[in-house]
């Protein structure tokens, strides 16, 4: 009883499917596994962060739900394999991807070499070999297979002293158009998705600390929660929603597409 969303598997094809959510131990990622524990998926978290993954997937767990923690870096392809190897018998094979594993740099030109590979190794290589041993999983036809992305607004702008990040989010969005080209002929889906400011734990953090700004107090200023239409920021299940419709059975005829999820930020 109550295990999943009651008659949602039933409409979007996602109930008894095996997801796998890269960074989704905390933040927007486990919004996005809890939301496909909802829908009735299995999941594999995978996430370098074993603190965090366990006590999410404890609790998903303790509700009912089929999910699983793998702790690994996207960067490390030997523990990316191991994960998609390791799967708990009698799952089905993992055929929705969801890649939110980044590299949180934000510098300007100023920027090391170090710095650019702590941006895009994550970002860009981390996620290339993710996808890779996802498709290299599934059978040559593979329709209903499905891939999000994680973009941000950030990928269509410039911003002061976001060089590295926003460049790394920009190829994201160039490697899902080149990803969903190449994965088409064997009907795999490939999409992004990008959002504007999300409420996380990170963000509150940011905004209590160096900002001195609560919540409200955020979203009522002009230059933080008022860049957005909509005058305020994301809840991160506002951002798992629209990923969990693009991994479904209601997106089958969208690909190489990205989705803005940010209160209309980029349409003015
Ligand atoms: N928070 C926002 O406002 C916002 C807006 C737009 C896009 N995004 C994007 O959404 C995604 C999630 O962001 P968040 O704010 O929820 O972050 P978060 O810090 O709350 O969570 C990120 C998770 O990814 C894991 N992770 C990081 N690097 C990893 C690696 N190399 N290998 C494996 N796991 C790794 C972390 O351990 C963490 O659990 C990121 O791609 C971020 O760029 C966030």
């Amino acid at each position: 009883m109550g295990r999943h969303r009651k008659g949602a598997g039933d409409v979007n094809g996602l109930a008894g499917r095996t997801a796998v959510v890269t960074g989704g131990a905390q933040g927007i990622g486990a919004a996005v596994a809890e939301r496909l524990c909802a829908e009735g998926c299995r999941v594999l978290v995978y996430d370098k962060s074993a603190e965090h993954g366990r006590a999410a997937v404890d609790a998903w767990r303790a509700r009912g739900h089929e999910a699983r923690l793998a702790v690994g870096d996207v960067t490390d392809g030997a523990a990316v394999a191991a994960a998609f190897a390791g799967l708990p018998d009698g799952w089905p094979r993992p055929t929705l991807l969801v890649n939110l594993a980044a590299g949180f740099v934000f510098k300007g030109l100023e920027a090391t070499p170090e710095e650019w590979h702590a941006a895009l190794d994550p970002t860009l290589v981390g996620l290339s070999l993710v996808v890779r041993e996802f498709t290299a999983g599934l059978p040559e036809r593979a329709a209903g297979a499905a891939i999000v992305n994680m973009a941000s607004i950030s990928a269509h702008i410039a911003q002061s002293g976001y060089l590295t990040y926003n460049t790394s989010k920009a190829a994201v969005l160039g490697f899902t158009r080149c990803a969903a080209e190449e994965l088409a002929p064997r009907g795999i889906r490939v999409n992004s998705v990008s959002p504007g400011t999300v409420w996380n734990a990170g963000n509150e953090r940011y905004h209590r600390e160096v900002l001195g700004l609560d919540r409200a107090a955020a979203e009522a200023a002009p230059e933080h929660g008022g860049k957005f239409l909509l005058g305020r920021f994301a809840d991160p299940a506002e951002v798992a929603a629209p990923i969990a419709f693009l991994l479904s059975s209601e997106a089958s005829f969208i690909t190489g597409a990205d989705l803005p999820v940010d209160g209309g930020y980029l349409a003015v």
